[in-house]
C-alpha cells in the first residue's frame, strides 16, 4: 500500500500533520498509515474564529460566484479522482470501485451546487395591503459544523460543504477519527480550488473558508456545543444523534441529522426475480454492509421465499469462495469491515439472532492468516420466522436478515415496524402494489425494484423517525444552510395600513 506516494499525489503534506495523538491503521491489513497530531482546545476556538471572520466577508460575495470557487473545486476533484479514491479505499476498506463512485458522487454533488448559485430563488406574496409588496429571501446563515462517519469518509461532508459554500456558509469539518486521512486531502485539494480561484478571477478568497479538524468525539464536542456555529448536521450513529442533538437544541441550534438506516425491501409473489437478485446483493453485502443505506431485512412473500432464499444462499456462497479480499484488488467485491469492534457487534448480533430463533448462513471471519490484524467476514444471511428483537436494530455490518409475508398489509406493517426510517423498496412489477407500497412506506426514501442503497444526488437524501429528519444533497436541502427573510415594504405615501385590518389612529 503506497500511503506516501499516493498523500503526495493528494497534495498532502502529512509531516505537517504528524503527532503522537492519533493513530490512523488501514482496515484493509491493520498497518499504521499515519499518526497525527489532534486539535486543543484552543485551535478549535481559533479556526471557529476564523470561519466566523470569513463569514462576514463570504455572505457578500455574490452566489455565482461562489459558485465559481466549488466549480473550481470539482475540477480538481475530477483530475485527482484516482488517487483521492484509493485513499478512501486504503483508509476506510470500501472496494476501489466504490470509492470511485464515492468521489463521483462528490463531482456531481459540486455540479449541482454550481448550477444551484444562480438559483437561490426566494419567492414574492401577495401582501393583503394596498402599496405594500411582500418578499421571502433566502440569505447566508453563518458557519455551519459538519461531523462525518467513516463508511463515506468524503461525499457525504462534499454535500454538506458544496452546499454551505454556495450558500455563503464557511465550514468547520471533524471527520470520523477512523478516517482523518481522507478529509486531509479533501482540505489539499480545496485549497488548490482556492488558489486557481484567486489566480483565475483576480479576487481574494477570506481565509478559513474551510477547517479540517483532527481528533476525536471530544472535539466533536467542542464544534456541537459553539454557539458560533448555527447548524450542525451530523452523520452517525442513533447514538451519537441522541448525544449530539439536545447539545444543539439547548443552545437553540439547528441541526441536520443523518443517522442509522434499517432499511427493508419488499419482495412481491409478481416480482421479477431477476431484477430484484442483483440489486439485493449490491445493497445487502456493497460495502461490506457499512452504508446507512445498506439493505439489512428482506420481506419476500410466501409464494417466492423459498426460490429467493435457494438464490440468495448460492450467490452467498459464491461471493464468500470468490470475491472477498483486498478492496484494492481488480475482481473484489466485499472488503474488510473497519475494525475489530465491527467484527465483535456483528458475531454478537450472530449470536443473537441464533438465540432469538434465527438460522444464520456464514457471517464468519475470512482471510485471517493472510490479514491477522484485520477483519474480513462473508456477508451473512439470516432467515427469521418473524421480525424478532435482534431485527430492530442496526448492525454496522453485512447482516441480512430474510421474513416471510403473506399480504401487503402485512408486509408493509412489518417494513415500518423498525424504529429507523432510511431508505425503503419493493419488488414488484404490479403497479398498485408499488404505488400503494410508495405511499405507506414511512422511511425518506422509497424505491421501486431498485435496492434502497446507491441513492442519486439530485434527490433530497434523508431519513424520518430514529434517522433524524435531515435533508442532504439535492432538490431544496440547501434552505437548510441558509436563513429565511420575510420581508414587507409599503411604498404608498400616506400612514400605511395595518394588517389584520387593525385601525390604530391617535388624532
Ligand atoms: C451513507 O451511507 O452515509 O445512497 C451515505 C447511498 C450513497 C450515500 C450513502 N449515495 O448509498
Amino acid at each position: 500500500m503506497d500511503i506516501a506516494a499516493t498523500l503526495r499525489q493528494l497534495g498532502v503534506a502529512l509531516a505537517d500533520y504528524t503527532g503522537a495523538d492519533l493513530t490512523v491503521r488501514s482496515p484493509i491489513d491493520g498497518s499504521q498509515l499515519a499518526s497525527l497530531r489532534c486539535h486543543t482546545r484552543a485551535e478549535v476556538q481559533a479556526s471557529i474564529t476564523q470561519a466566523a471572520e470569513a463569514f462576514t466577508a463570504w455572505r457578500d460575495v455574490p452566489a455565482p460566484q461562489r459558485g465559481a470557487l466549488v466549480r473550481l473545486f470539482g475540477e480538481a476533484l475530477r483530475g485527482l479522482k484516482e488517487p483521492l479514491a484509493r485513499l478512501v479505499t486504503m483508509e476506510c476498506g470500501k472496494i476501489l470501485e466504490e470509492a470511485r463512485g464515492e468521489v463521483q458522487e462528490m463531482i456531481d454533488m459540486c455540479d449541482f451546487a454550481v448550477g444551484l448559485s444562480r438559483q437561490l430563488y426566494g419567492l414574492t406574496i401577495a401582501s393583503e395591503r394596498p402599496e405594500h409588496s411582500m418578499q421571502e429571501t433566502w440569505l447566508p446563515l453563518g458557519p455551519m459544523g459538519v461531523l462525518t462517519a467513516f463508511n463515506f469518509p468524503v461525499a457525504v461532508w462534499s454535500w454538506n460543504a458544496a452546499l454551505a459554500l454556495v450558500c455563503g456558509d464557511p465550514v468547520v469539518w471533524k471527520p470520523s477519527e477512523k478516517t482523518p486521512l481522507a478529509a486531509l486531502a479533501c482540505e489539499a485539494i480545496f485549497a488548490r480550488a482556492c488558489a486557481r480561484y484567486t489566480q483565475t478571477t483576480g479576487h481574494t478568497l477570506p481565509d478559513g473558508l474551510l477547517h479540517v479538524l483532527r481528533g476525536g468525539a471530544e472535539v466533536g464536542d467542542w464544534v456541537v456545543s459553539d454557539t458560533r456555529l448555527p447548524l450542525i448536521s451530523a452523520t452517525g450513529s442513533c447514538r451519537m444523534g441522541r448525544l449530539i442533538a439536545p447539545k444543539v437544541a439547548a443552545r437553540l441550534g439547528r441541526s441536520l441529522l443523518e443517522l442509522g438506516g434499517n432499511n427493508a425491501v419488499v419482495v412481491s409473489d409478481q416480482a421479477d426475480l431477476g431484477v430484484a437478485l442483483p440489486a439485493i446483493l449490491f445493497g445487502a453485502v456493497g460495502t461490506c454492509g457499512q452504508r446507512c443505506t445498506t439493505i439489512r431485512r428482506v420481506i419476500a412473500h410466501a409464494r417466492i421465499y423459498d426460490e429467493l432464499l435457494a438464490r440468495l444462499k448460492t450467490a452467498y456462497q459464491r461471493i464468500a469462495t470468490q470475491y472477498i479480499g483486498n478492496p484494492l484488488d481488480a475482481g473484489t467485491l466485499v472488503g474488510p469491515l473497519i475494525d475489530q469492534a465491527a467484527f465483535a457487534a456483528m458475531q454478537k448480533a450472530l449470536d443473537t439472532a441464533r438465540q432469538q430463533g434465527g438460522s444464520v448462513f456464514c457471517g464468519e471471519r475470512v482471510c485471517a492468516a493472510l490479514y491477522p490484524q484485520a477483519y474480513y467476514v462473508t456477508p451473512a444471511l439470516v432467515q427469521v420466522p418473524t421480525q424478532v428483537e435482534i431485527v430492530h436494530a442496526e448492525t454496522f455490518a453485512p447482516i441480512l436478515y430474510v421474513m416471510p409475508y403473506t399480504s401487503l398489509d402485512e408486509a408493509i406493517a412489518i417494513h415500518n415496524a423498525v424504529p429507523q426510517g432510511l431508505s425503503s423498496a419493493i419488488f414488484t412489477t404490479d403497479l398498485r402494489e408499488a404505488e400503494q407500497f410508495k405511499r405507506r412506506s414511512d422511511c425518506g426514501m422509497v424505491n421501486v425494484n431498485i435496492g434502497t442503497s446507491g441513492a442519486e444526488i439530485g434527490g433530497a437524501f434523508g431519513g424520518e423517525k430514529d434517522t433524524g429528519g435531515g435533508r442532504e444533497a439535492g432538490s431544496d436541502a440547501w434552505k437548510t444552510y441558509m436563513r429565511r427573510h420575510t420581508s414587507t415594504t409599503y411604498y404608498g405615501t400616506t400612514a400605511p395600513a395595518l394588517a389584520q385590518g387593525i385601525k390604530f389612529e391617535v388624532a
